[in-house]
């Protein structure tokens, strides 16, 4: 639409001039830094309160002692391109977690992807990432709390995914998964109990056992998290079932069988 000489049209001309101007004047005021964790929350309290929420309920907030610092660094630049990247969230994060996502299709095309990637992208939909990284999961749309948390809305996860593949697929995908954890929790629950049972628990085998079953849980819901089959499987379920005949072995197979699981973890 032409902009003409009324009211209307001036209101308009002037909020395009403002929108031109305003990413220098923005780019002028931002302070380069370094600055403490204190002055971030400080300053970034009072211009976006939202984001100081969201970080404060998720799992980063200062009880966990993981300020903006650790993410974005102590200075404005390149901040938060540092922050879009992997390896920000694997030095911490650097068990499990982040090789079930290496084993998976995303981690691998991700990686290949990583010299070409232009990491000015912001982490929503309709951004040129092929695969998601960490953060595009994590932290999408600037979400300072966990966007993949369990306990969020699981249509908001799911429109998450669904920015790349087909919403039945995804829907399928996480339904798979809830299967897949309903068994695992069938198999600590089974673990659990058979260990309670022992008249004489031997703390040194059979609580190490129960570690590894709660351990080999978690490996289920990483592997179906960052859809890695290797977790799901070799490390998630299969596992589960060897500890289970490891737990029986040494209860009903005497004192042999649990003295040979002490001995083996001297
Ligand atoms: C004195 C105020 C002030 C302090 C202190 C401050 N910031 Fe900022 N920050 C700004 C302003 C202004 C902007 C630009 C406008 C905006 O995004 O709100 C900005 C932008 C950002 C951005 C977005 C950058 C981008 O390219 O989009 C990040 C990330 C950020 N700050 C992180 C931090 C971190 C981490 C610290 C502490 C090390 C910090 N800020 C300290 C004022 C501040
Ligand atoms: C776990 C890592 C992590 C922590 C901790 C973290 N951030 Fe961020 N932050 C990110 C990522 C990743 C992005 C980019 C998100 C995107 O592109 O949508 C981002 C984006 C931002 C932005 C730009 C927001 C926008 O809409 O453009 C600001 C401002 C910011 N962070 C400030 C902070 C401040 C202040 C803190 C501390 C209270 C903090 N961040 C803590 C990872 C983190
Ligand atoms: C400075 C270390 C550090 C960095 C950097 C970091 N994290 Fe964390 N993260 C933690 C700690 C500590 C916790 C809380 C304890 C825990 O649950 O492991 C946590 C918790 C989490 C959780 C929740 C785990 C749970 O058990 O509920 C997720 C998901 C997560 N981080 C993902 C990320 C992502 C994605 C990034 C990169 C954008 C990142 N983290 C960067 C240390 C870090
Ligand atoms: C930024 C785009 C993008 C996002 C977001 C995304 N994916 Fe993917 N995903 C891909 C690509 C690309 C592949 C590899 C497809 C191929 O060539 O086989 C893939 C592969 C997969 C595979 C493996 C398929 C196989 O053949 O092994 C699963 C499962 C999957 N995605 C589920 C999800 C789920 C669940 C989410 C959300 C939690 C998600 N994806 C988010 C792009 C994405
Ligand atoms: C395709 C999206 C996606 C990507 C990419 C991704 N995650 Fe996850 N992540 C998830 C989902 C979904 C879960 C399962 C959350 C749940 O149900 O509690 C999860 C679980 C986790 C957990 C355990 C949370 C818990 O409750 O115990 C951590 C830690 C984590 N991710 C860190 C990472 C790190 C580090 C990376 C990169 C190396 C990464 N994630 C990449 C989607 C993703």
């Amino acid at each position: 639409m032409p902009i003409t000489c009324n009211g209307k049209g001036i209101g308009r001309l002037l909020g395009i001039l403002w929108l031109a101007v305003y990413p220098v004047l923005a780019d002028e005021t931002v302070p380069p830094g370094p600055f403490t964790e204190t002055e971030c929350i400080t300053c970034h309290t009072q211009r976006n309160p939202e984001l100081i929420r969201q970080w404060r309920e998720g799992p980063h907030s200062t009880a966990s002692g993981v300020g903006c610092n650790s993410c974005h660094g102590d200075r404005h630049e390149d901040s938060v391109i540092e922050a879009r990247k992997n390896r920000r969230c694997t030095g911490c994060h650097d068990g499990p977690a982040s090789h079930s996502y290496a084993t998976s299709k995303h981690g691998v095309i991700n990686h290949l992807d990583k010299i070409r990637q232009d990491w000015r992208q912001p982490l929503r939909r309709g951004s040129d990432y092929r695969a998601p990284g960490c953060s595009y999961c994590h932290l999408h749309e600037s979400d300072h709390g966990d966007t993949m948390a369990s306990n969020r809305d699981p249509g908001a996860r799911q429109w998450i995914c669904s920015g790349c593949h087909g919403p039945r697929y995804v829907r399928e995908q996480f339904a798979n998964g809830q299967r897949q954890l309903d068994i695992a929790d069938l198999k600590l629950t089974e673990g659990g109990t058979l260990i309670a049972s022992a008249i004489d628990p031997k703390p040194g085998g059979l609580l190490k056992r129960y570690q590894d079953l709660t351990h080999h849980r978690q490996n289920v819901l990483l592997g179906i998290g960052h859809q890695s089959p290797d977790y799901q499987w070799w490390h998630g379920q299969a596992a589960l079932d060897g500890d289970i005949i490891r737990i029986r072995d040494a209860l009903f197979h005497g004192q042999d069988a649990a003295n040979r699981i002490t001995r083996s973890e001297r």
